[in-house]
């Protein structure tokens, strides 16, 4: 049986699986994540095979604790500062990597740097405990694809790759941790995501330098502008949908519509939407329709990171 619940048997086997370089899906607070034991290269790269994920494209490692993460990366006052605010949560720092660490290097895809999060989900914090590892772990889609936000997800997604699926139910935020590198020349988003841009620069005490980089550049190799993407065309900023369309709703005053159609929030609550999202582009995009005609969605709170979304989404691919 490939998805399991999650007795203290099944936490034993995935850390078995994960120390013989075997891959295990299982639960965040963001999304689902494929992981592999962090150092040991060639567990690393079956990640990158199973996903069709380019090389150039680095990983996410998740640690039990900032302890941990210490002996991995350089934190400077700043990181440690953050790190002390938000984890464990859905932040994810990018770091100095400490060279000569014990991490495979084709989690950092060549870079200097590396990228550290650790992660609040129960199930994520008792493997992490239990296999006695750092976890590098993408989101547990093919790349390019929709993030998965339950196991079925996962399972239609990747299919045998994983050895297990641990299975914690429907991911309560929805949307990827915020990824913050920190540079001489302070903070900076590489990507939007579950941790609110307002929440982090209250902590600092200021605004945060824009993300998207330069005339659209990517600054996290990841970024790159066609992602998220369903099998259906995507219309932004759409109020009245046509027909042949699906429409995904935001708000109390989404129009009535014949068609397939989701509203993220009737209430216009933007953690509700984002924890639906997902899962709803996925099940729109499964009828049979030529384009998903999407509501404007504001932008602040996790709003901004929705937003980034559905613009990679609708981009050209
Ligand atoms: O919520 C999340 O972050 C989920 C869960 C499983 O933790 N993981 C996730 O991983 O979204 P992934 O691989 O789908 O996205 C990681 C992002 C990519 O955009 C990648 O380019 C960026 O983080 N990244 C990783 N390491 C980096 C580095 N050293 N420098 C710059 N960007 C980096
Ligand atoms: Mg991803």
């Amino acid at each position: 049986m490939k998805v399991v619940a999650r007795s203290e048997n099944d936490f034993s086997r995935a850390a078995l699986e994960l120390a013989a370089g075997e891959l295990v899906a299982f639960p965040t607070e963001t999304v689902y994540g494929l992981g592999a034991n962090a150092l040991d290269s060639a567990a690393v790269a079956r990640i990158f095979a199973a996903k069709s994920r380019p090389r150039f494209n680095p990983l996410i490692v998740h640690v039990h604790d900032f302890g941990v993460a210490t002996e991995y990366a350089e934190f400077s006052s700043l990181a440690e500062e953050l790190a002390d605010a938000f984890w464990p949560g859905p932040l994810t720092l990018v770091l100095p990597r400490i060279e000569n660490c014990a991490l495979s290097p084709l989690v950092s895809a060549g870079l200097d740097t590396v990228a550290l999060r650790s992660p609040a989900h129960k199930v994520a914090r008792h493997l992490l405990e239990t296999a006695q590892l750092p976890i590098a772990a993408p989101s547990a889609n093919r790349s390019g694809r929709i993030s998965p936000t339950s196991a079925a997800d996962v399972q239609a997604e990747l299919g045998d790759f994983p050895a297990m699926i641990l299975d914690g139910g429907r991911c309560p935020i929805g949307l990827e941790s915020t990824v913050l590198r920190i540079t001489e020349d302070g903070p900076q988003i590489l990507r939007s995501g579950a941790l609110p841009r307002e929440e982090i620069e209250e902590v600092l005490g200021r605004k945060l330098t824009s993300f998207g980089g330069e005339e659209g550049a990517p600054l996290s190799p990841g970024q790159l502008a066609s992602h998220y993407a369903p099998e259906s065309a995507i219309r932004l900023n759409v109020t009245d949908p046509g027909s042949g369309e699906a429409f995904m709703a935001f708000g109390p005053d989404a129009p009535p519509f014949e068609g397939p159609s989701i509203n993220l929030s009737e209430s216009g609550d933007l953690q509700e939407a984002a924890a639906n999202f997902f899962s709803a582009l996925r099940e729109l995009d499964e009828a049979d329709v030529t384009s998903i005609a999407v509501m404007p969605i504001p932008f602040t709170g996790l709003g901004e990171a929705i937003n980034d979304r559905l613009q990679r989404a609708a981009a050209e691919r």
